[in-house]
């Protein structure tokens, strides 16, 4: 898979995406992401991407042609699946969304910024809009990061232990049950003997079944 993601501010993305899970599986050569400086796409020697909003009002907007520019470079280079564009008015991002995200070859991922991009940029190249939540950032990167972490990590081979996406929160609808490692006793708090007794299938019963307690309490909405 490959991941175009286009920016204003690349140093937000750097550091995260070249660490840890999303470190290794670009090492892996499992995926590839690409960060690109907006500036690098201005002609003027302020090097400006953005500027005031016809009609007035707080906020820049970020203008169409570094933007433009850059995706047609990447647009002449390979056919994408997707153009996302990370923002507050897109569509909520979930598990589901990942899962269909993780299975497509190219996808290039705009981070908006300040009043958001010309409505142009959205009518011109967009394919889908994405918002990870109800509530305002100051910037899609961190969003992207998210989506993109949420991805890749789905991707096989990224994570040692195949099994161990695919028993995630979430990825039937439900919420993973408690888990726990050494010590056996811990100033009187106890692992549930069941799970020191060997017994594998008896073990994942009683996972699958707090799993349904764990996410009937905390979120009933997910239990159809
Ligand atoms: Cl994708 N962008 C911004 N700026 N804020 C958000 C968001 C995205 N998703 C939730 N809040």
């Amino acid at each position: 898979m490959r991941i175009d993601i286009i920016t204003g501010l690349p140093g937000m993305l750097d550091s995260f995406l070249n660490q840890s899970i999303l470190k290794r599986a670009q090492d892996k050569k499992i995926v590839e992401i690409f960060i690109h400086d907006l500036r690098n796409y201005t002609t003027d020697k302020h090097r400006q991407i953005d500027d005031y909003a016809f009609g007035g009002g707080a906020g820049m907007v970020m203008m169409i042609e570094p933007i433009a520019k850059c995706i047609n470079v990447l647009l002449g280079e390979r056919t994408y699946d997707e153009v996302i564009y990370m923002t507050p008015d897109g569509k909520n991002f979930n598990q589901r969304a990942a899962n269909r995200l993780s299975l497509l070859k190219n996808i290039i991922i705009l981070c908006g910024h300040y009043k958001g991009v010309d409505e142009r940029v959205r009518q011109k190249f967009i394919t889908s809009e994405i918002s990870i939540g109800d509530y305002v950032l100051s910037g899609g990167e961190l969003a992207a990061a998210v989506v993109s972490d949420a991805i890749i990590r789905l991707i096989p081979g990224v994570i040692s232990d195949e099994t161990s996406a695919l028993t995630d929160s979430f990825q039937d609808d439900l919420l993973a049950p408690p888990v726990y490692t050494r010590p056996a006793s811990y100033e009187g708090l106890e692992v549930p003997e069941i799970l020191l007794s060997g017994h594998e299938k008896k073990i994942e019963e009683w996972r699958y079944n707090q799993s349904i307690e764990r996410t009937k309490e905390r979120r009933p909405d997910l239990i159809k």
